[in-house]
């Protein structure tokens, strides 16, 4: 009998250990660890650099709260918004804690109150955040949600041209749905939303807490569109593994969320930040990113020569990448690729995610395909 609340569908392994790509269940048994536990551990499990950092800031202070200076939030938020068009940061804890200061900034800094939304998104499980989330098995149930949220087809022009007028206060989206299918934002979408929002002075919000921190190759994954956001939205792969979230925004937003406007205790405690330095300076850095893109396009070729059939379509950016499988609902696969010793994530029912650490080697990106290679066409 378990004490806790049944809300999520767990695996029944239990992971106690884990160094880089690989993880071991409390039976010893080894996996390749193609989840980053959800896009989080972004230099894999374990990293020295971000034990030590860890390690460092526990023996120094722990918590302070926002009552006081923070000259760890402050580093982090210049290296974040570094070379970026973007100045300002605000720390939380999670990825929708970070869309909720997101949604708040730009009902305040406009003074309105629709924000036009998409199919198939995902922003979190918060008020705000699920009302902004375009499934209803997310929403289901917990009505009445947060009003003025629209949601429209995903990279649909006309749909989005007909549903904009004098009301509309932002419109926010994620460059690649994640939890929604591996679907990529398409340069015309991208385009038209920069457009209009530009026309009609509507602000832009840019939920990057997936794709953000190096996971598509790139700091953020906007940069490989034309978005210019007014609001980034980022958490999971900021901490490595540690909680922290945060937003990014435009300097013209620096008055808005003035003092006392937003807050939480916990936000940017220094052992976050500690890490989330950490894991932003590995991670922002050419060299880093161009590996990334490397082992992006060293993945997708092994694919694309291991599954070689029309049914398989490889989606997404970087090591953010959806196989989808023919129409097959993929849940059967995705335990049949646990129990061969790889772990993945399905992103909706038809598509399995691999999101590897971007630390991952190429011996793991061969041993991972050959595990995939053997489940999804039955052979070796
Ligand atoms: C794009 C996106 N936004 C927001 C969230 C919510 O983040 P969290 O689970 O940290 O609240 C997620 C989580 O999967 C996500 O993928």
């Amino acid at each position: 009998m378990s004490a806790l609340f049944q809300n999520y569908a767990r695996r029944q392994i239990n992971i106690v250990e884990g160094k880089g790509t690989i993880v071991y269940d409390d039976c010893g048994k080894r996996y390749v660890d193609f989840t980053s536990g959800i896009a989080v551990c972004t230099l894999g499990h374990a990293h020295p650099a971000i034990v030590q950092a860890l390690q460092q800031q526990s023996e120094k202070l722990w918590h302070i709260s926002n009552l006081f200076e923070s000259a760890g939030q402050e580093k982090l938020a210049t290296t974040l918004v570094q070379d970026l068009p973007l100045s300002y940061a605000f720390f939380c804890n999670s990825g929708a804690e970070a869309n909720e200061a997101a949604i708040k900034l730009a009902r305040k800094h406009t003074g309105k109150h629709h924000i036009i939304v998409f199919e198939q998104s995902f922003h979190g499980r918060t008020f705000g955040a699920m009302s902004a989330t375009g499934q209803d098995k997310v929403r289901n149930g917990f009505g009445p949600l947060v009003e003025q949220f629209t949601t429209l087809p995903f990279n649909d022009v006309a749909a989005l041209e007909a549903a904009i007028d004098e009301t509309v206060a932002a419109i926010m989206l994620e460059p690649i749905q994640g939890e929604g299918g591996i679907n990529v934002v398409t340069p015309e979408f991208a385009e038209a939303i920069q457009k209009i929002c530009d026309k009609h002075n509507i602000l832009l919000i840019v939920d990057e807490v997936q794709t953000g921190i190096g996971r598509t190759g790139t700091r953020f994954a906007f940069e490989q569109t034309a978005l210019k956001p007014d609001i980034v939205s980022m958490a999971k792969g900021l901490g490595g593994g540690f909680p922290i979230g945060g937003i990014l925004g435009t300097a013209q937003l620096f008055e808005t969320f003035n003092a006392g406007t937003h807050g939480t205790t916990f936000g940017g405690n220094p052992l976050a930040v500690a890490v989330a330095q950490t894991v932003v300076e590995h991670v922002f850095n050419d060299a880093f990113l161009q590996q990334v893109q490397e082992k992006s396009a060293y993945l997708q070729e092994k694919l694309q020569l291991a599954l070689n059939d029309e049914k398989f379509v490889i989606q997404g950016k970087g090591l953010m990448l959806g196989i989808y499988c023919g129409g097959d609902d993929v849940a059967g696969y995705v335990t049949q690729l646990e129990q061969a010793g790889l772990l993945v994530v399905q992103a909706g029912p038809k598509v399995i995610r691999l999101l590897p650490p971007l630390t991952v080697s190429e011996a793991e990106i061969d041993e991972a395909v050959a595990i995939l290679k053997q489940t999804l066409k039955n052979e070796l």
